[in-house]
């Protein structure tokens, strides 16, 4: 069975496109290169033994989109992770983030539509909840206004998949809403790749701990949680890829109970960033150098998930815990800083 994964040298598209290869899919990756490496294919090849096929297109090309669609009629699923992703870097060019994630997201769907029946699983974010209400967030929690234009687009593209889903009963799409994803594949050979000075914490704490960067600056710590720093739901991205799978099969299988639906993927279990600086220092055996910064423009206080619908109706539940996802991010930078 044929997949298309868009983005798929990306990071949480090549550790999927790596579950995919060892359930004996065959994968044909899009990717445009802008914020990946041709050599993610290498790793993935290495890690699965498999064959995996790979098209440089720009997404935003319409024709190019067609052109492909033609030549791979047989395509069972698309699961599309092809998106810009810097929240600071939205805010500064909104223009490039909605052209670049919202008309990829509409040529890849229209080409869909002329094959006919269609599974579609979107790369979306907690991040379309905004500062919830209540923690743990459910998928019924309120959809606030987007804080930033990349979680705009992460709302609009939702909004673009349930429509075109209400107009064509063909078209059985997903989205799923990802917490934190922090790792790397336990073999090392593929991981996170940050362009540039990291904004995620993750990155940042791992290139700290190999003297890439002097220290963590905190981003607040007089927030109201308990040690007074943000609060997030960090998950493992080999857990998540394999979700992806197991959202793909319901829909392949038949099992979802409408032609539209939407999951949030995480722990469910809340870390603060000192919970996050503490497990990363009792799993590397060195202390962080890090100091209290003044807090960062747009984060929320406290995210982390209810989990119960993907456990139940994914049969799906995250099982590594922080400190080993924590693990295999160290392995990993210290693998890429040789
Ligand atoms: C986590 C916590 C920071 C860096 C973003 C996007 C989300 C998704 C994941 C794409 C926060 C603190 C961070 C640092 C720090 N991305 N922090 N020092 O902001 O929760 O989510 O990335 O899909 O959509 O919004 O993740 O890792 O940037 O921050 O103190 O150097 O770590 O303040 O509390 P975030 P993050």
């Amino acid at each position: 069975m044929k997949i298309l994964v868009t983005g798929g040298l990306g990071f949480i598209g090549s550790h999927t496109v790596v579950e995919l290869l060892e359930k004996n899919y065959e994968v044909v990756i899009i990717d445009d290169l802008s914020n990946s490496d041709e050599k993610v294919l290498d790793g993935i090849k290495q890690i699965t033994a498999k064959e995996v096929q790979f098209e440089k297109i720009d997404l935003k090309d319409r024709k190019a989109v067609a052109d492909f669609f033609a030549q791979h009629s047989d395509i069972q699923g698309v699961i599309h992770f092809a998106a810009s992703k810097a929240v600071g870097e939205s805010v500064e060019n909104p223009l490039l983030y909605y052209e670049n994630n919202l008309s990829s997201l509409v040529y890849v769907l229209k080409e869909l539509l002329l094959l006919g029946k269609s599974n579609f699983i979107f790369s979306s974010s907690c991040t379309v909840y905004g500062e919830a209400d209540q923690v743990p967030i459910t998928e019924e929690a309120e959809i606030k206004p987007a804080l930033s234009p990349y979680g705009n687009t992460k709302q609009i593209g939702e909004e673009i998949i349930k429509d075109s889903c209400k107009a064509h009963p063909n078209l059985n799409a997903i989205s799923l809403r990802y917490f934190n994803p922090i790792g790397a594949h336990p073999s090392a050979l593929i991981g996170e790749l940050p362009l540039g000075v990291p904004q995620n914490l993750v990155p940042f704490i791992t290139q700290t701990a190999v003297g890439l960067r002097s220290e963590l600056s905190v981003f607040g710590d007089d927030y109201p949680t308990e040690d007074g720093t943000c609060i997030r739901d960090y998950i493992y991205v080999v857990d998540l890829a394999k979700a992806h799978v197991k959202a793909l099969e319901r829909l392949i299988n038949l099992k979802a109970s409408s032609n539209y639906e939407v999951f949030n993927l995480g722990t469910g279990k809340g870390s603060s960033v000192l919970d996050v600086i503490r497990s990363f220092e009792r799993i590397s055996e060195q202390k962080l150098p890090y100091r209290i910064a003044s807090r960062r423009e747009g984060d929320v206080v406290k995210a982390f998930a209810d989990t119960k619908k993907a456990n139940e109706e994914l049969q799906w539940s995250s099982e590594t815990s922080l400190d080993e996802a924590l693990l295999t991010a160290l392995q990993w930078e210290k693998k890429i800083k040789k």
